[in-house]
């Protein structure tokens, strides 16, 4: 018996198992009702009772070790045959997944689109990298004109013909130069100016410009547009044109809207006045018409153009421009609803 006992032990310590049906198969063997200990224990039964001591202690360390192995096992495989044991159930809900939520401009761009699109507007696109022609020259901007200067425009490289466009107003160029009007159309995009950033500036912004040309179009078809556009954005009603000037446009003004003096936050942004800038615009020139190879003396048109950001700033009370480049969640994660 002490031989079969020795046997066993040298068995036990050289099992390996790769799986937990091998770790059952282990326990079967050695530990079942009919396995290995219990035989053993059976004849141990009918041992001569000098012999007992220490063949119990052998027989005892065996089952100890058989017990340590099969702790090894199980602790290996246990989690494997829980998991299996459990049914999976295919059709509860995942958890919830983090989404993103819309930046700020592209809720007001899409918002702004959108009037625009109720009133008939396509919209229209075009390059960032522009020349020259479509930037400053087709839009009737002379030579000497200072938005030409380093200090406002970045070129492309050394070429004086390559630069970024520093408005979307490029984009009415291209359309002009390809259809024939009627145009109706609205021109999202980013701009880039040569300017330091500060909470009111930043050298890339964005823009959305309006053109809208065919026969007898009025400067009075452009106010009533921009009023509408106003109502039903700000829900304001109350807008005013003020002369300014722009090369393409004659004559040009300024759109404000009449914003309110209500809170203290009123008169913090209107200066104290009720009234805030919120656009350029005029009637096209006929010159940047006749650039583009339309005729001035059947058509005539508006356009209008204006900065997302500020507009955003505006609906949003935010007082610092870099707060839409900068991405950070705790500004972004305010605009969750405002899909
Ligand atoms: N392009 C002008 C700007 O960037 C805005 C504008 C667009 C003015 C269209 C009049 C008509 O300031």
């Amino acid at each position: 018996m002490r031989e079969e006992i020795k046997k066993y032990l040298a068995e036990v310590r050289e099992s390996i198992a790769q799986s937990a049906e091998e770790a059952e198969a282990f326990r079967v063997r050695y530990l079942g009702r009919k396995g290995v200990l219990n035989d053993l224990f059976e004849d141990f039964k009918k041992v001569a009772n000098e012999e007992k001591k220490v063949l119990g202690k052998e027989l005892n360390d065996l089952k100890v070790q058989v017990q340590e192995k099969l702790d090894d096992f199980q602790a290996k495989f246990s989690r494997t045959e829980s998991s299996r044991d459990e049914s999976i159930d295919l059709t509860r809900p995942t958890g919830e997944l983090p989404v993103g939520t819309r930046h700020p401009l592209s809720v007001v761009r899409r918002e702004i689109l959108d009037i625009f699109s109720r009133m008939g507007f396509a919209v229209a696109d075009g390059p960032e990298i522009e020349d020259d022609w479509h930037v400053f020259s087709g839009l009737n901007f002379p030579d000497d004109h200072p938005a030409r200067d380093m200090q406002d425009t970045f070129f492309v490289g050394t070429n004086p013909e390559m630069l970024l466009r520093t408005h979307t107003s490029s984009v009415q160029v291209r359309a002009m130069e390809k259809s024939q009007p009627p145009l109706r159309i609205v021109m999202p995009g980013r701009v880039y100016r040569n300017e330091a950033i500060s909470a009111r500036a930043h050298c890339q912004f964005h823009q959305i410009e309006g053109l809208y040309i065919d026969e007898g179009v009025s400067f009075a078809d452009m106010k009533q547009t921009l009023m509408y556009f106003t109502r039903e954005f700000f829900g304001k009603a109350k807008i005013r044109l003020r002369p300014s000037y722009f090369p393409f446009t004659e004559p040009s003004a300024e759109m404000d809207v009449y914003w309110g003096l209500q809170t203290e936050a009123d008169h913090r942004i209107t200066k104290g006045t009720g009234w805030l800038e919120i656009m350029g615009c005029g009637m096209v020139d006929p010159a940047v018409l006749s650039a583009s190879s339309i005729d001035p003396e059947r058509y005539t048109g508006f356009a209008f153009g204006m900065g997302i950001e500020r507009i955003a700033m505006l609906r949003y009370q935010i007082d610092d421009l870099r707060m839409f480049f900068e991405n950070d969640m705790r500004f972004l994660k305010q605009f969750e609803r405002l899909v």
